[in-house]
């Protein structure tokens, strides 16, 4: 089935001016673009983003990371869309993430892994409304 799925290229990327590589994964891959936005995230909307996660070792280090630039905001849509974009993106780690990956071909570690996608059905929705209005997502 046709599928939206949300993403975030991370600090690391628009630090290095790559976000435009990324892009080309992405749209490669049969995904399309049809909401983006540059946000330099505040440390509430981050803290927020990641809750599910507060109770981690890294979740401060993540959250300083993700505030330490700007990033992109994206909806995705394509067939299968929430799978297929965690295929695309590859492993968490860099290390383990297959070859022609955004992960293994771009990122730059653990924590500075250039994406996050959706995990599932039920996360993609809300991490969509949680940066995008209906009126914003022109599919
Ligand atoms: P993401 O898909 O954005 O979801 C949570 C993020 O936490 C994850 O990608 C990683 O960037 C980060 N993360 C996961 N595990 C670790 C770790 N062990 N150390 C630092 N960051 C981590």
């Amino acid at each position: 089935a046709i599928e939206r799925t949300f993403s975030i290229i991370k600090p690391d990327a628009t630090r290095r001016n790559i976000t435009g590589k990324v892009l080309t994964l992405i749209e490669d891959a049969g995904l399309r673009v049809i909401a983006q936005k540059r946000l330099h995230l505040t440390k509430e909307q981050a803290e927020g983003f990641y809750a599910v996660h507060k109770e981690r070792p890294f979740f401060g280090e993540l959250v300083s990371f993700m505030t330490s630039g700007p990033v992109v905001v994206q909806v995705l849509e394509g067939e299968n869309a929430i799978a297929k974009y965690r295929e695309v993106m590859g492993a968490t780690n860099p290390a383990n993430a297959a070859p022609g990956t955004i992960r293994k071909e771009l990122a730059e570690s653990i924590e500075a892994n250039t994406v996050h996608g959706s995990d599932s059905p039920e996360t993609a929705p809300q991490e969509i409304a949680y940066f995008f209005k209906d009126e914003e997502i022109v599919g």
